[in-house]
């Protein structure tokens, strides 16, 4: 085996080289090996100055977190930077990759950090439920500002070299990395006492207006945490290092650190890191090891609000893009779309002008399908009507190369009668993607009856690329995501019956975690789809299933949500307001179907949305739409909002208990009847005493 950590010397300079793959993670053994290497370096009186560097992709990316389950080690990260403090000589990073977490911290320890122009630095901790715990908090503050490092600590963002450098929080940036850090470890040396971090005071803080401002900071980190514990707890160790002697602040931060390691929200985030990782694998069995067909242009039929972000994501990524629209004017309309979120990109500051030009560059607008003639990859994002989807399909099967993966964006249709209308079937798959599309993380692949293991590959790669978390799902009315959702939503009509309004609904949802409501949510996406998808579905509706009119009511109206300035809410001025049209709807809802309206608690409204979810979810589990329950709970995550530090619905439906899960399950079909039937994969799992992480395998 190769040893974690080897030592190079290079006059009198030592190079102290980690070598832990994939990503140098830290754990216990390279710890030990690290912190005896350290030891080496600086009782080596020979020796002047040392670098730390990483062999492989990356510098160290962060504690090994398939440890943290274990007791608290002996030799911590926190062990290893203090010998580098103590020595007594110049350390220096030289950092490449993603230095994140444990290794950014490892960094910040050291007297001086050389960056690589594309490495990214971050302490990405409360991610994880976490904070940094080997002094993170405590140091970063006093290298870049209070400010900075409390955004540092509660986004858990990747900075990028050129910002890291403006920070602070690096040094210098140099292509020619070991040997800079080097060059800066020798004359450090030659200055006699290295700076350190720890010595440093919190810079721009005395004055009373710049505590203001971060007070000011940490209430609306606070207040965007949404009951995720780590984040908040992450602005008030940055405090510390404001208000305590750097030794107090480190043992609070390490002691805060261990508590939320041990807590559920940390337990429920590392499983979704994991959950997320395997989603975007290839299934096991036949096919698992499909190569990807190379992609480099793309097309995009359709150039609506889908299509100009799907263009966008794309182009984003460095991809050629040929996007189809039916006439010049709606070609036109495409590119001002996609020209306007670039520019509000340069306004924030996002984005500069000379890439704003080279990503519009990507772009081509035309109305000739004929375009796509050798492109390796199109995806249709025209109107979501089965004869428009298939239409284009069939034209796409006469222009494009018989190995161009065929894509719908379509988020209920039926991917295999798309399928049916063209030349070789095996290369049609969905791609559905989230709105904003070039936003929103999560991308369902959706695997048709005659899908390839090589096209599925195909997509899974883009996703990739293009920096999607991608879940996999079989055909099926609304994939998972969709169909999940519908079920939780037609619960919540439910309780509109039952005496709940919809501001308490949104309310109630929105304190358990979510970003927005679901009546919220309705106005801002517009409620004319689900008009329309209603009236698609109506013949197939079992006409014994409860049937809540109030979305159809306020849609006859003619209010479709926020663009109509009327939907569940009046929208006036950016703001949502209860309506006493729609509580007035909600009221004669229940009396014509003859229910004493009561007020239900919050808690009820949650069991009863949840279960919602878990039955419907255990049903596409059982029919094979989805693979596991953790992609579903990837999906719900990602794509509709749920509450990331409570792992998603299938997660905490395991705390709950498959067996009572299926007695409130059984309750909710007792209350409304036909269609909620519990999913006979709930009896067959309490009955073999299984978990859906055992599903997981
Ligand atoms: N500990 C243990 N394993 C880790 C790890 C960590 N901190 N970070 C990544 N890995 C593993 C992944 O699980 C994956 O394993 P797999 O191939 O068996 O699935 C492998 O390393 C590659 O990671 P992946 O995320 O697929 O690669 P990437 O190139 O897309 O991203 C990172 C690399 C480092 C940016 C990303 O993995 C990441 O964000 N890691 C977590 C960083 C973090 O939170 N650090 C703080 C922890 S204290």
């Amino acid at each position: 085996m190769k040893p974690l950590v080897t030592v190079e010397r290079h006059g009198d300079v030592a190079v102290i080289i980690i070598d832990n793959p994939p990503v140098n993670a830290l754990s216990i053994p390279l710890r030990r090996a690290l912190l005896a290497a350290v030891q080496a370096v600086a009782a080596d009186h020979g020796v002047h100055a040392a670098v730390i560097a990483c062999a492989g992709r990356t510098f160290v990316a962060g504690a090994d977190i398939r440890e943290f389950d274990l007791p608290p080690p002996e030799v911590t990260t926190g062990t290893v930077n203090a010998a580098i403090e103590a020595a007594g000589k110049p350390f220096v990073a030289a950092l490449h990759g993603t230095a994140l977490g444990g290794g950014f911290e490892l960094a910040l320890a050291c007297h001086a950090r050389i960056m690589a122009p594309d490495a990214r630095v971050g302490l990405p901790e409360s991610r994880i439920g976490l904070i940094p715990g080997a002094g993170g908090t405590q140091r970063a503050p006093r290298l870049a500002g209070a400010i900075a490092a409390l955004d540092l600590v509660t986004s858990g963002r990747h900075v990028p070299a050129d910002e890291a450098l403006k920070l602070g929080l690096v040094d210098e940036i140099a292509t020619d990395l070991r040997r800079v850090a080097m060059e800066r470890a020798r004359e450090l040396a030659a200055r006699g006492t290295p700076p350190r971090a720890r010595d440093r005071a919190v810079p721009d803080i005395a004055a009373a207006e710049a505590r203001a401002a971060f007070d000011a900071a940490v209430a609306a980190a606070t207040r965007r945490a949404r009951g995720a514990l780590a984040p908040v707890a992450a602005a008030a160790a940055v405090g510390w290092a404001i208000d305590l002697p750097f030794d107090e602040g480190l043992e609070r931060e390490r002691l805060a650190s261990l508590a939320l390691r041990s807590g559920p929200q940390c337990r429920a985030l590392r499983y979704l890191f994991h959950a997320e990782r395997v989603a975007a694998r290839m299934p096991p069995g036949e096919g698992h090891d499909a190569r990807p067909w190379p992609v480099r242009a793309c097309g995009v039929v359709g150039g609506g609000t889908m299509g100009a972000g799907i263009a966008l994501a794309l182009a984003d990524a460095g991809l050629e893009v040929t996007l189809v629209e039916a006439s010049a004017e709606a070609a036109r309309a495409a590119e001002s779309r996609i020209c306007l979120v670039y520019e509000r990109q340069v306004k924030s500051g996002r984005l500069t002008e000379e890439v704003l030009e080279t990503r519009m560059g990507r772009i081509r607008f035309t109305t000739d399908l004929g375009a796509l003639a050798d492109v390796a990859l199109v995806i249709e994002a025209v109107v979501e009507q089965l004869d428009v989807k298939l239409d284009v399909f069939r034209r796409l099967s006469a222009i494009v190369r018989r190995d161009c993966v065929l894509a719908s964006n379509t988020s209920y249709l039926d991917i295999n009668l798309l399928a049916d209308v063209v030349d070789a079937p095996e290369r049609v798959l969905g791609l559905h993607f989230f709105s904003p599309a070039h936003v929103m993380k999560l991308l369902e692949i959706v695997r048709g009856g005659r899908t390839v293991p090589e096209a599925l590959a195909t997509a899974l790669a883009l996703a990739r690329r293009i920096g999607k978390l991608a879940v996999i799902a079989g055909v099926g009315e609304g994939f998972i995501g969709n169909r999940i959702f519908s079920r939780w939503r037609q619960q919540c009509d439910f309780l509109l019956e039952d005496g709940a309004y919809p501001q308490e609904i949104d309310a109630a949802l929105e304190a358990h975690g979510f970003a927005m409501g679901p009546y919220a949510v309705a106005d801002l996406a517009g409620l004319d789809i689900g008009w329309a998808t209603r009236k698609r579905l109506a013949p197939k509706r079992d006409k014994r299933a409860r049937d809540v009119p109030i979305a159809d009511w306020i849609c006859e109206l003619g209010r479709f949500g926020q663009k109509t300035g009327a939907g569940y809410y009046r929208h006036t001025n950016g703001r949502r307001e209860v309506d006493p049209v729609v509580t007035a709807l909600v009221e004669r809802a229940s009396a014509a179907r003859g229910i004493v309206r009561r007020a239900v608690p919050a808690a009820e409204l949650i069991e009863r949305v949840h279960a919602a979810m878990v039955n419907e979810a255990a049903k596409i589990l059982g029919e094979g739409i989805a693979q596991r329950p953790s992609d579903i709970d990837v999906v719900l995550v990602h794509g509709y909002g749920y509450p990331a530090w409570r792992g998603g619905p299938m997660h905490e439906a395991d705390g709950v208990g498959v067996a009572a899960m299926l007695r409130r399950i059984e309750a909710i079909h007792a209350g409304n009847g036909v269609g909620w039937e519990p999913a006979p994969l709930l009896r067959e799992m309490v009955n073999a005493g299984r978990s859906f992480a055992d599903l997981n395998g």
